[in-house]
């Protein structure tokens, strides 16, 4: 049994990591740190016999074999610098940093200690990604040509009630959007996958803004990215996709486009299916993430030493580092109302 330690229990660690870790048959959920009492306590009376902690010291003496990063990007880099000065592998969750640098800096020291970092990608694991990939080798669709990956959310709106009656600021969303918007937060996924499918790096990549609502970043994004291998990924991204709508909806879909054939996934429909010429399959759909699986690949890498399907920190840092140079460019680029370009 591999002794896990997590840093962090918030929305995710909660619905996500520990779930999983306790039901990974090698691995055994040790102990949880997180500075907010009320966290460790709700998420430790959850799982009796997990040791709890409020400070990060002693929370890494506990005897444990990796630990979990799933705390804000800001903290990633100080949990990370503590893991490996105990000599532990880390799989911490995305984006590895704040910037660029940081998320190299925290590559660089892993590597310098010998210890193992993935990035918690947890898509590749769903089962649609899987056989997405799967049908991708085959070759079952041509030539891959063409990605159009789209994640539409309403991320509950620009401005939420608050518990004393009164709108204001949803400050999920606006958090979110500091940070980079939902490209940065979400679409980073959608990168991840579309190198790992096709595996074939991106060559060069252009982002486009929307401002539905007032933010520096852009809440609706495009992404067009080439990739070495000649296919074309779209990535459309969106926090605020009929958010203002008296009944919001979200629209999440990937479409493959190949020589031969197209796979098309809707997750709201679980719609799945791949068309080629011999004929038109209708597959078993799912959710987009699976934290189960990435749970069991930890536990093939811990005992094999080997990243497996799991995705690295170099992954990591590539991925977000595309999804912020095109907000970036699309925030440079924005257009003022009114204005004329010539170029
Ligand atoms: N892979 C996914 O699908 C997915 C989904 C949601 C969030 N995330 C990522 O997971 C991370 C956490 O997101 P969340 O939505 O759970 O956030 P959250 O705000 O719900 O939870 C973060 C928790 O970390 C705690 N914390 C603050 N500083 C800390 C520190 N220095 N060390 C340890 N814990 C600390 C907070 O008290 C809080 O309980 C982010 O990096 C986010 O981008 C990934």
């Amino acid at each position: 049994m591999y002794r896990i330690g997590v840093m962090g229990c918030g929305v995710v660690a909660s619905y996500g990591h520990l779930p999983a870790i306790v039901d990974t048959p090698e691995l055994q959920l040790a102990a949880i740190f997180d500075p907010d009492e009320s966290r460790v306590k709700e998420l430790g009376n959850r799982y009796p016999g997990v040791l709890q902690f409020t400070d990060a010291d002693s929370f890494i003496e506990a005897p444990l074999d990796a630990i979990v990063i799933a705390s804000p990007a800001p903290s990633h880099s100080s949990n990370l610098e503590l893991a490996a000065a105990r000599g532990l592998p880390v799989l911490c969750e995305k984006p590895l940093a704040s910037t660029e640098q940081e998320a190299n800096e925290m590559i660089e020291l892993m590597k310098s200690r010998n210890l193992m970092l993935y990035t918690g990608f947890c898509y590749r694991f769903s089962p649609i990604s899987m056989k997405i990939r799967e049908i991708v080798q085959s070759g079952a669709i041509g030539k891959v040509r063409a990605l159009r990956l789209m994640y539409l959310w309403n991320l509950d709106g620009k401005y939420v009630i608050h518990p004393d009656g009164e709108w204001g600021l949803n400050e999920r969303r606006a958090e979110r959007m500091v940070e980079g918007g939902p490209m940065v937060d979400c679409g980073v996924h959608q990168v991840d996958l579309a190198r790992w499918w096709l595996q074939s790096e991106v060559v060069r990549h252009h982002g486009i803004g929307v401002w539905l609502e007032e933010y520096e970043a852009p809440d609706h994004v495009y992404l067009h990215m080439d990739h070495a291998c000649g296919a074309h990924t779209m990535v459309e991204m969106s926090f605020s996709y009929s958010a203002t709508a008296r009944d919001p909806l979200s629209y999440f879909s990937y479409e493959l486009i190949g020589t031969g054939g197209v796979i098309r996934y809707n997750r709201d429909g679980w719609f799945f299916e791949m068309r080629n010429g011999y004929s038109t399959q209708v597959l078993s759909g799912g959710s987009e993430k699976n934290f189960h699986g990435m749970y069991q690949e930890f536990a093939r890498s811990l005992r094999s030493g080997e990243p497996g399907d799991l995705p690295t920190g170099e992954d990591g840092v590539i991925a977000t580092g595309i999804a912020r140079a095109a907000t970036n460019e699309a925030i440079r680029n924005r257009l003022q109302v009114g204005h004329t370009v010539i170029r």
